[in-house]
């Protein structure tokens, strides 16, 4: 398949519009990742985005929307937590779940009675659902355990020659997928942190928000039990910025003869061993996450990533999610 690549203007937008009522995939870039949208009330086409990631067929996809009105046309009950969620903090880098109706298949919710629901804020996100003009069921852009993509060039490594277009808009600013809000059941839970975190859900809602943190517990976010946001090459975890722990760690790694990287928050600490920049808080560690991560697996045969959620700059709201996907993509391999 020929790839198109699409800009954001009026006759792209109609032609990526065109293309997911047909029953093609575009990619899309929304303020957290690129999504691969397809139709969401089209089973052919939802299907098409399974195969093509190389996804289980038991991990659902969020629906994404543009207008608040479309939740309500694919959930079925919108409890009074939701339309607190959605009132204050929708658009944005959150999904809820909610129970599903009948117009949306099984195919999108992996069987489940919930369906997870997503208004981006991103203006480029929201231009293209305007043109799709339904609700796009949309995973991230990536090839099943790949980190998510947050360029379009990197949408292209994955993608190139398997879906119709991807529409070639900004870096994504978030970086890191969206906070999933389980609020389908009687007390909201997170079932994956991101930029919205569990204390600010809590505050909003007076009521505590819990983190689901154990990715082997049965839940029913089937995609946590998946080892997901794996670098090509080996990543050890760091969680107290403990700098001689860290290059003893690095100084053996050369001594066994590989070619290691430190990806460290104060760089200059380390003299002259290879470093990569995690950024100075849990935001900018998150906006860059993906990108470094992919980067650093074709220059570097081991990752030595340091990432102190208590310390330096870390504490702030994107802390959690950032903690997750780095454990991740370690195996929970932590130093
Ligand atoms: O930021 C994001 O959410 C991005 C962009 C493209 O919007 N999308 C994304 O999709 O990260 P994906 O497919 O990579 O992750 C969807 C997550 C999975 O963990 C899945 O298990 C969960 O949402 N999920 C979807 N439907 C669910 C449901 N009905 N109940 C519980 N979890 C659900
Ligand atoms: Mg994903």
């Amino acid at each position: 398949m020929n790839t198109r690549y699409l800009h954001f203007n009026e006759r792209d937008l109609a032609l990526a519009g065109e293309m997911i009522r047909s029953g093609e995939l575009v990619a899309f870039p929304t303020e957290t990742v690129y999504g691969l949208g397809a139709n969401a009330l089209d089973e052919c086409a939802v299907r098409k985005s399974y195969a093509v990631k190389g996804r289980p067929a038991d991990n659902p996809l969020i629906v994404h929307v543009c207008d608040k009105s479309q939740i309500y046309d694919v959930a079925s009950e919108v409890s009074s937590y939701a339309e607190k969620v959605i009132e204050r903090v929708m658009p944005g880098p959150i999904t809820i779940v909610l129970p599903k109706r009948a117009l949306i298949s099984d195919v999108v919710t992996a069987g489940l009675p919930s369906v997870a629901v997503r208004m981006p804020v991103s203006e480029e996100a929201r231009s293209f659902l305007r043109a799709a003009a339904t609700p796009v069921s949309a995973p991230s852009a990536n090839l099943s355990g790949r980190p998510s993509p947050t360029t379009w060039q990197r949408v292209r490594e994955d993608m190139d020659g398997r879906i119709a277009a991807v529409l070639c808009g900004a870096p994504c600013k978030v970086g890191i997928e969206s906070t999933v809000l389980d609020l389908s059941r009687e007390r909201p839970v997170v079932l994956r942190p991101g930029a919205v975190s569990a204390e600010f859900l809590s505050s909003l809602l007076g009521v505590e928000v819990t983190v689901l943190s154990d990715p082997t517990s049965k839940v029913n976010s089937p995609g946590v039990r998946y080892k997901h946001y794996s670098p090509k090459v080996p990543m050890v975890l760091e969680l107290e910025g403990d700098v001689d722990k860290l290059a003893a760690y690095y100084d053996r790694k050369v001594a066994e003869g590989c070619n290691p990287v430190l990806w460290v928050r104060d760089a200059k600490r380390f003299g002259s061993r290879h470093t990569a920049f995690m950024g100075l808080t849990a935001e900018d560690a998150a906006a860059n996450l993906y990108e470094t991560m992919r980067s650093l697996e074709t220059r570097y045969d081991f990752i030595i990533a340091s990432f102190c959620p208590r310390r330096g700059g870390y504490d702030t709201p994107a802390s959690q999610g950032v903690l997750d996907r780095l454990m991740r993509a370690c195996g929970h391999n932590v130093i």
